[in-house]
Formats: structure tokens, sequence, C-alpha cells
């Protein structure tokens, strides 16, 4: 069952769409961690890598407002998009204990996903690496879906950080795509011990090697991941941030961050509609 409406925001947001579709698929995938399918047939169309989603339970009060998740994968044919996330509080509890066939309300596709690393990053590049912390590898999977597809396209890498094994998802699905996946955890439990940062730093791009990082995470591990591009040679660094937010697209100024203008002066970008990727050289860090 999906029923898909028109959007009032079409005019400010002409890609947004929104509708209410049943939940097909609900199930653990690490602990604390699930997965989320349902059906979205308009949305799995429109999505593109980065892009990220407002849901809500139309069948509850509590939470009255919607929470942002970063579209997982996106079937045209099924017409079904996932969602994979993180039990931290009121609106991802709910979600981990739904039933098939529950109606899940979504509007999306939101955000400029991962265009600019294209459009302002180095088009070039020929090693594209995903640094992700915890759940931070969700928005990724599309990402690389996109340039294993191409003929001649960039070598990808994805680097993994999770606290301890038990947090560390099966990432078959990256390397189904010929992704080179590596793992560290903060303690050792399962791949390298160290961080996302440690990974980074091992993979011999001193001097630049043509790479371009692209990143998701806690931001401590953002900040850390930077500090790394930065010691490599001012390695170019996109970060995709998920600053908690309340409407998704730009009316309420709740997601800003502090961000670089081209004169070098703080100026303020909304998460939801400037980012949430943006160029880690531009974020004020602290
Ligand atoms: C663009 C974007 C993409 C995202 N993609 C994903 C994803 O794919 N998977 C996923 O699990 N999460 C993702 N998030 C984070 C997700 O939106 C929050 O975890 C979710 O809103 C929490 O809702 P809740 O009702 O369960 O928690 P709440 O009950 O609202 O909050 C519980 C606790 O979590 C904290 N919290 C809430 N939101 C955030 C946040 N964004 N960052 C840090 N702390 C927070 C609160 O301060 C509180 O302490 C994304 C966020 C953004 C902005
Ligand atoms: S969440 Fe409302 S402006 Fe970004």
């Amino acid at each position: 069952m999906a029923a898909e409406k028109k959007s009032p925001f079409e005019g400010e947001h002409p890609n947004l769409k929104t509708g209410v579709g049943s939940v097909t698929d609900s199930r653990p995938v690490a602990e604390s961690t699930w997965l989320v399918e349902f059906a979205a047939p308009e949305l799995a169309e429109a999505v593109a890598p980065g892009h990220f989603v407002m849901l809500r339970l139309p069948e509850l009060y509590s939470p009255l407002l919607g929470r942002p998740f970063a579209v997982y994968r996106a079937d045209r044919a099924s017409g079904r998009v996932q969602v994979i996330y993180l039990v931290v509080g009121n609106m991802t509890g709910r979600l981990s204990q739904i039933a098939p066939e529950t109606p899940i309300e979504w509007w999306g596709p939101l955000g400029g996903g991962w265009a600019p690393i294209e459009k302002e990053g180095n088009p070039a590049a020929r090693r594209i690496y995903m640094a992700a912390g915890g759940i931070g590898y969700t928005p990724f999977y599309m990402l690389a879906e996109k340039y294993a597809a191409l003929e001649k396209g960039p070598e990808l890498h994805l680097l993994y950080g999770a606290r301890t094994k038990s947090r560390v998802p099966n990432l078959d699905d990256f390397r189904a795509l010929g992704v080179n996946v590596k793992v560290a955890t903060d303690d050792g439990s399962t791949g390298a011990k160290g961080t996302v940062s440690d990974l980074l730093k091992a993979e011999g791009l001193e001097g630049g090697k043509n790479a371009l990082i692209a990143a998701c995470g806690p931001r401590p591990m953002l900040e850390a991941v930077f500090t790394a591009a930065k010691s490599l040679g001012s390695l170019p660094c996109w970060t995709s941030l998920e600053t908690p937010m309340s409407c998704g697209m730009g009316l309420c100024f709740g997601c800003v961050v502090e961000y670089l203008g081209e004169d070098g002066k703080a100026d303020y970008r909304r998460t939801c509609v400037d980012g949430p990727v943006f160029d880690a050289y531009r974020l004020k860090w602290n």
C-alpha cells in the first residue's frame, strides 16, 4: 500500500514528494541498529546519493515532528526505500517496535546530497575514501552504487569505525559493489584497534594521490578525519552533517551551522537545505 500526495511545498522544493507507505521489512542489523523498509515509489524514483528523508509515524502523536534519516538504499523497480537507524530516543525506539504493514509517513528527498563533491570538489578524483563512524555509513551506499556503476569509475574505499564489534553492521552490501572495506573499533574487538582517522592516516595518501574524502559520523569523528585530511596535504574533505532538525525544509532555522564565507568571515547555513554535505574547510569546527 502506498498513497502518494502532492506536496504543499512544491514551489520552494520542486523535487519534494510526500506520502504514506506501508512498512515492508523491519529487522535488527547490529546492536541497537535497525533497518526499516517501506513502500515509497515516488521517493525511490527521485532520491539521489546523500539525500535524506523525514519520517513520522502517523498513527502516533509522539513524536509529533518527523525525524531526518539518510536514504540507505532505494529500489526503483519495487518502489521500496530502506533506512538504517540507531535507536537513541523516542522516534527510533518506536520505529524499532513497529510491525509489518504499519503506515509510515515520509517527505523527501531532502538536501542536496553528495552532489557538491562533484560540482565543487574534485570531479577527477580517482580514489574516493568514504569515512564513516557509527551509524554514519548510511548515506554512503547509494554514493558507492553510483560510482561502482561507472565504467572507469574511481577506486572506492569505506573506512568504517565503531565502538565495538557488536556495533559493526554487515558491510557486505558495500563489498558486493567492489568497495574496499576496512574496519576499526575503539576496543580492537574486530578490525584494527583505533579510529577512522587512524585508518585514513594509514592509507599512504601523503601528497594527495588524487583522493577525495567524504565523511559522515559523530562530530568529534568528523573533526578528527578533517584534521587527518589537512595533515595529509590538505586533501579535499566533504562532510555530511547529522545536525538535529525540526522541519527539514529550511523553514525553522533549527539546524544552522557556522560556515566560513568566501571572505573567511563566519556566516550561517541551514544543514537541511544548504547541506547536509559541506566542504569541511568551510565549516567552523569549534
Ligand atoms: C541529514 C541527517 C541524516 C541522518 N541520517 C540518519 C541515519 O541514516 N540513521 C540514524 O540512525 N540517524 C540519522 N540521523 C540522526 C537522526 O535524525 C536522529 O538520531 C533522530 O532524529 C533521533 O530521533 P529520536 O526521536 O529517536 O531521538 P530523540 O528522542 O529526539 O533524542 C534522543 C537523544 O538523541 C539526541 N539526538 C537527536 N537527534 C540527534 C542528532 N541528529 N545528532 C545527535 N544527537 C541527536 C537528542 O539530543 C537526545 O539526547 C540523521 C540526521 C540528519 C540531520
Ligand atoms: S530543520 Fe528547519 S530549517 Fe533546517
